[in-house]
Order: structure tokens, then C-alpha cells, then sequence
């Protein structure tokens, strides 16, 4: 496969969020000249209307859909009719205009989650379909599996060269901290990190401590992306991870001591624990010649200083 021509005109929805804002930094330090993006208050893409009119006046060659309403566990389980509509919407949207304007490339990312709640681990590709979903975020994995579906029915309807990535949970700078709607280690970190601020003499970590979880530093994610857009043309879709996992109670350590906390942490067992174990199989991305290069606990650094110096104007949702 050819390189990406630095100067086509790449459309990367969602480039404020915590992957879109990763990807447009990648791709401006790769040389890429015209990137192009709206906020959802500039181009709400669940307004089939407007995107059609964006994408006809925009042209693109590359679309890339980083754009999605993301939540933890208590968002996913709470506004479920949210999460399947608008994810629905927003890329059905996007492939639709996409496809009207004759976009050769396009990147439809969707997450681990789509993977049956019981498949063998680490989990292949090939488990897709396999089994029931974790139910608190059933809605979300459904409109996420449609996305890979509908990438395939492009290439084989319009023999479009699209494509689709699952990444595994992601970290890093402009991630969600918010007390209920962010996902475990930036919640962890936060609440570490108030914690040494109160001089509190614990924390407590909901569960066991032992359920364990793979995490991608989310520019390395950044540099799948355009690894995958340059190398990989096929209608399969690949997993993004690390291929190693952690217990969260070492996740929780490795927070404390970047975090610089010193009291104790505490796990509260009475709390339910969720999967035992979420390990994503990478062998066909290594297979291609990829892999992570930021690893713990470097990216826990990187996240934290990022975190302290935008700690006045975080996420309020
Ligand atoms: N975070 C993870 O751990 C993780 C793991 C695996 C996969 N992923 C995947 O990566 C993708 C991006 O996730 P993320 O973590 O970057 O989420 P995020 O930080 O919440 O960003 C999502 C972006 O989508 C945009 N958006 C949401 N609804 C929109 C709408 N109606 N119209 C226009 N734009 C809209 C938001 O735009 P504004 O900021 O302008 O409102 C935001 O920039 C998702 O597909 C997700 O499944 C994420």
C-alpha cells in the first residue's frame, strides 16, 4: 500500500476528543498540512443534513470517525437509548456523506467492548459475534459492531478501501475526568490525586483489586491510525493494544506513586468487580509490524502532568 500524500485533506471527526485530539497532533507532527475538523457545537453530526452539506462542501479524501458519545459504565448503563442512537446516527451520517462524495479512505474506530463479555482471552478478532455482551454497555457495543458492519458492506457494495480499528481502553492527555462519567484510570487518578490534596489516610478502590486491564497511551493509538490507513486494507477489523495487562490494584499503585499519595489504598470488596479479565490479542497488528512504544509509567506521567496543568478547565460532562 502507498503512503498518505501529506497535503490531502484529512477530516478527522471528533479532533477535540481525547482520541481526535491525539490524532491531529500525530498527524501534524507526520507533516500532514490540511487537517480539518468541527466541534459538535460547530457540526452536530447526528444532523444527517448538515453533514452531507459539510462533507460536500469540506471534500475530503480521508475521513476519519473519532467522533462518538463515549461514557464509563454509569453513563453507558444509564442513557443506553443515548448511546445506541446517537453513535448510529453520527456514523451512519458520516459513511453515508462519505460514500456520496467518493471517499477512497476512511478509519471507523470503535472499541473493545463489541467483544462477547465471555470470549477466550486474549481476545481475537474472530471472537466478533461469538457470544453475549456485557450488558451495562450493550447499546453502545451494538451501534459500535454496526460501524464494523457497515465499513463491510462498503467495501463490498462500493468496494470502498475503508477500514475499522478496535482500540482497547485508552489514556492519556484530554482524557474525561469526571467524577461519574470517565473511565477507571483517569477516575482512579483524580480521585488519588484529591485525596493528597485533603491528606486523606486511604482511598478506597471499589472491588477486589484483581479484575485485570489493558491500557493504550492514546498516542500511540494516534500512530496506529495512520500505521493502519498506510498498511491495512482489509475488511476484517483489527484489534489496537499493548498486548499486556495490569490488576487495577497495580494500576492504583502505579497512580499513588506518580500521584505522589502516601496513605493507604483500600479495597472495598462489597463493590461489584466486572470482567476478571479484558486482554486484547495483537498479534495481527504486530504481524503488520506495529506496536506500543509508550508503556507504564511513563504514560501515567505524561497523563498526570497533562491532567495538573488543565486541572481549571476539565471536562464538566
Ligand atoms: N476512551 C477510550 O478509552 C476508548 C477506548 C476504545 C475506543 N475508543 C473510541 O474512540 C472514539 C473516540 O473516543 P474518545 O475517548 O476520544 O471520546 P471523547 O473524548 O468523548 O471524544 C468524542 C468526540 O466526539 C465528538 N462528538 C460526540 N458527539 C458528537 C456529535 N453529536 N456531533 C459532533 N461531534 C460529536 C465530541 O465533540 P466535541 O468535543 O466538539 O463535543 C468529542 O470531541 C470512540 O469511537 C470510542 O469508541 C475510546
Amino acid at each position: 500500500m502507498e503512503s498518505l500524500d501529506r497535503s490531502a485533506r484529512i477530516y478527522i471527526a471528533g479532533h477535540n476528543g481525547l482520541v481526535g485530539s491525539a490524532i491531529w497532533r500525530h498527524f501534524t507532527a507526520e507533516g500532514f498540512t490540511d487537517l480539518i475538523g468541527a466541534s459538535s457545537s460547530e457540526l452536530d453530526l447526528r444532523d444527517r443534513g448538515r453533514v452531507f452539506s459539510y462533507i460536500r462542501d469540506t471534500n475530503p479524501d480521508v475521513v476519519i470517525d473519532a467522533a462518538a458519545r463515549v461514557g464509563g459504565i454509569h453513563a453507558n448503563d444509564t442513557f443506553p437509548a443515548d448511546f445506541l442512537t446517537d453513535n448510529l446516527q453520527i456514523q451512519t451520517n458520516l459513511m453515508d456523506a462519505a460514500n456520496a462524495i467518493d471517499v477512497d479512505r476512511l478509519l471507523f474506530l470503535g472499541s473493545s467492548c463489541i467483544y462477547p463479555k465471555y470470549a477466550p482471552q486474549p481476545i481475537k478478532e474472530s471472537s466478533l459475534l461469538t457470544g453475549v455482551l456485557e450488558p451495562t454497555n450493550e447499546a453502545y457495543a451494538i451501534a459500535k459492531i454496526a460501524g464494523i458492519m457497515q465499513v463491510q458492506a462498503y467495501r463490498k457494495q462500493y468496494g470502498r478501501r475503508w477500514i475499522s480499528a478496535m482500540p482497547t481502553n485508552l489514556y492519556g492527555p484530554g482524557d474525561n475526568f469526571h467524577p461519574q462519567n470517565s473511565h477507571v484510570l483517569p477516575a482512579l487518578m483524580r480521585r488519588i490525586h484529591e485525596a493528597k490534596l485533603q491528606g486523606a489516610s486511604e482511598v478506597v478502590i471499589w472491588g477486589s483489586g484483581t479484575p485485570r486491564r489493558e491500557f493504550l497511551y492514546v498516542d500511540d493509538l494516534a500512530r496506529a491510525c495512520l500505521f493502519l490507513l498506510e498498511h491495512y486494507d482489509d475488511g476484517q477489523t483489527i484489534n489496537v493494544g499493548v498486548g499486556d495487562d495490569l490488576s487495577i490494584h497495580d494500576l492504583a499503585v502505579l497512580l499513588a506513586e506518580t500521584v505522589g499519595f502516601e496513605g493507604e489504598l483500600v479495597q472495598d470488596t462489597s463493590q461489584p468487580d466486572g470482567t476478571p479479565r479484558k486482554l486484547l490479542d495483537v498479534s495481527r497488528l504486530t504481524a503488520l509490524g506495529w506496536q506500543a512504544a509508550v508503556g507504564f509509567p511513563d504514560g501515567i506521567a505524561r497523563t498526570y502532568d497533562w491532567y495538573l496543568h488543565n486541572i481549571d478547565h476539565l471536562r464538566t460532562k
